[in-house]
């Protein structure tokens, strides 16, 4: 592929990890179709020459059309599409409503389930046509450590990045044999749009997620714009339905961190007792 460019869609585009994903490829040489269902927050694309913007609902059948064949239009192809789109959906059983769940089911588990529908005669395409038909080809969703562990009161969400992790693995299987590869990417705390009000409005939360991650820090979303870079690259040519956890190590504990001081762990008075 060298000499070539590569054609890449990205949902979520307008803030967070999205958009720092469109900013790392395009500014590796990349083209970039960004998307997101808020068009006014996409303006901070405008000017950019390797990126292109559309505002697309990405929980509709038409608008994950609208997206494949504006690609199609713009790009003859793609090489790669970033399934990354996402809401929250905090709450407990008893008093999140069922419609709020549809909300973010529709979102975050039928927006990648419609994209990745949409886009694969893009992909086939474009793999056929390069390097003698051995292109590489790849889908990256953006999953979550709430895909791998629960949590309490985010039940919702957890369930949708559960089966988005079930969808890759199963997918890996049914697509690998046309050497197109899809995995997840699993962030953990990352200071994005999405949970940019902790710090402000529940300070005390926003320091505890801190706390959980030995690195002792919130990521920032260029740490996951280069994970997806490599996804979606070469270099991660035998990487194929994983689910690839870039959370400084939080979830590989107990929960139960020690304090950066170094001195006793801190443990909660209820498993105290
Ligand atoms: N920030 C974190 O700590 C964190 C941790 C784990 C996983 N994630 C995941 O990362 C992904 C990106 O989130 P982020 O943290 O960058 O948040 P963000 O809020 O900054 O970005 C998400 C973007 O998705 C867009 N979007 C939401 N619903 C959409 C829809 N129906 N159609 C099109 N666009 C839509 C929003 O407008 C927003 O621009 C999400 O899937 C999220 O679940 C984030």
């Amino acid at each position: 592929m060298a000499g070539e460019s590569r054609s890449v869609l990205v949902t979520g585009a307008a803030s967070g990890i999205g958009r720092a994903t469109c900013e790392r490829l395009a500014g590796n040489g990349w083209q970039v179709l960004a998307v997101d269902r808020d068009a006014a927050k996409l303006a901070w694309a405008e000017g950019e020459a390797a990126i292109a913007t559309m505002a697309a609902d990405v929980s509709t059948e038409a608008d994950n059309a609208r997206m494949a064949a504006e690609a199609e239009a713009r790009f003859g192809g793609l090489n790669a599409a970033v399934f990354n789109a996402g809401i929250t959906g905090g709450g407990s059983i008893d008093d999140l409503p069922f419609a709020a769940f549809q909300n973010v089911i529709a979102v975050n588990l039928f927006g990648p389930v419609l994209g990745v529908k949409a886009v694969l005669p893009l992909l086939r395409r474009r793999k056929r046509e390069a390097a003698g038909g051995n292109g590489d080809a790849a889908i990256v969703v953006t999953a979550s450590t709430m895909g791998i562990a629960g949590d309490s009161e985010n039940w919702a969400y957890g369930t949708s990045k559960h089966a988005l992790i079930g969808l890759v693995r199963s997918l890996s299987r049914e697509l690998g044999w046309e050497g197109i590869r899809i995995n997840a990417l699993c962030p953990g705390p990352t200071k994005t749009g999405m949970t940019g009000m902790i710090e402000d409005v529940a300070p005390a939360h926003y320091d505890l997620l801190k706390r959980q991650v030995p690195l002792q820090r919130w990521a920032e979303p260029g740490e996951m714009a280069s994970v997806i870079e490599f996804l979606v690259s070469p270099a991660a040519s035998f990487v194929n339905g994983h689910a690839l956890v870039a959370d400084g190590g939080a979830v590989v504990g107990t929960g139960l961190l020690a304090p950066a001081t170094g001195a006793a762990k801190v443990i909660p008075g209820a498993i105290n007792k």
